[in-house]
């Protein structure tokens, strides 16, 4: 099997996904790589129209483009299936020398409290400037207008509903990782560690966790943090397709290689977009113009925190 294609997916499984479900599988032929969507590791609760798994599909799609470019390959996708992206990729003597690339391995969702700087407007410029694909917008919204409020009350709107529902929180906890243990037995899901927690057993640490679940403690955790922050980012696409999805998914991987590069941390508030009704009010929000709110994210400096496992490569061959 080709090495160079073997390394290449191997960056575009360091791609982030909803919960760390990593819901790719990738098929690689003499000169084709498809990324297939694996539907095991969907999570029908808090994504029930599998938006979230196709946007992390794309973002493993862009890691993929960036990825072969440095090895030396131009990439073109030759089909889109019911979310199966298949690609042809060609040998040619050029390396794109891509600074994003770098970045790959270095980019993390970083869900501490931030330090509370602003971000400069000539900074800001480079994060906006960051090329879209079609029918995606990002909204990029600075804490303490009024503005920012609004999106602050749809997120604890989002935590009472979704944590007063108990399908959701047992989806949850069943992506939760509590110790070192399980981390490492399944390289998938929400490590203790990204949380800024010890290493504890399940028995001893679950009980207490589906105690904190509640909205008050959740609520209170998040204002917080969102007031540590420098702006929200809101992501929107035209017609909620999956086709978007996953432009959205590249135009997000671009952006938080970006971010990544210049030194700005990130992490998702998505809540508002996750709930239907609270989604369908959001889109009447007159900045979003009718457009489909899909995922909310907040920016800033913070401390790097430790980093997620991934599934190693050979177990995600087909
Ligand atoms: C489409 C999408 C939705 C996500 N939603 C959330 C979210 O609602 N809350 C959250 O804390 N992280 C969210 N994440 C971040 C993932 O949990 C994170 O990517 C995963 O745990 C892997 O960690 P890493 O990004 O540091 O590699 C989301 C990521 C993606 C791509």
């Amino acid at each position: 099997m080709n090495t160079d294609f073997i390394q290449i997916v191997n960056y575009a499984s360091k791609a982030p996904s909803g919960h760390n479900a990593q819901p790719w599988k990738f098929h690689i032929t003499a000169n084709t790589i498809t990324v297939i969507p694996n539907m095991e590791v969907a999570l029908p609760v808090v994504d029930g129209s599998n938006r979230e798994l196709f946007i992390s599909l794309g973002c493993s799609v862009e890691n993929l483009f960036i990825a072969a470019g440095r090895f030396g390959y131009i990439v073109h996708i030759v089909e889109v299936g019911i979310g199966e992206i298949k690609m042809e990729l060609t040998k040619t003597k050029l390396v794109v020398e891509d600074s994003l690339f770098l970045q790959i391995e270095k980019r993390q969702t970083n869900r501490s409290v931030y330090n509370g700087n602003k971000i400069p407007d000539e900074v800001l410029k480079q994060l906006q400037s960051v090329p879209k694909e079609n029918s995606v917008q990002l909204y990029f919204v600075a804490m303490g207008t009024s503005l920012a409020g609004t999106i602050t009350d749809y997120v604890m709107k989002g935590n009472e509903f979704q944590m007063n529902d108990a399908a959701f929180k047992n989806e949850l906890l069943l992506w939760i990782r509590f110790n070192k243990k399980q981390v490492e037995s399944t390289r998938n899901g929400l490590s203790y560690l990204t949380f800024g927690s010890p290493s504890i057993p399940e028995w001893l640490i679950r009980p207490v966790v589906s105690l904190i679940m509640k909205s008050g403690v959740q609520n209170k955790s998040d204002r917080k943090r969102i007031n540590s922050s420098s702006h929200f980012v809101v992501c929107t696409t035209q017609k909620n397709t999956i086709e978007e999805w996953i432009g959205l998914g590249r135009t997000l991987q671009r952006f938080l290689l970006k971010a990544t590069e210049i030194g700005i941390s990130y992490a998702f508030l998505n809540q508002p977009c996750e709930v239907p009704t609270l989604a369908c009010a959001l889109q009447k929000e007159s900045f979003i113009n009718k457009e489909y709110p899909t995922l909310v994210l907040r920016i800033g400096y913070a401390t790097p925190m430790p980093y997620s496992l991934r599934k190693k490569i050979e177990t995600l061959l087909v």
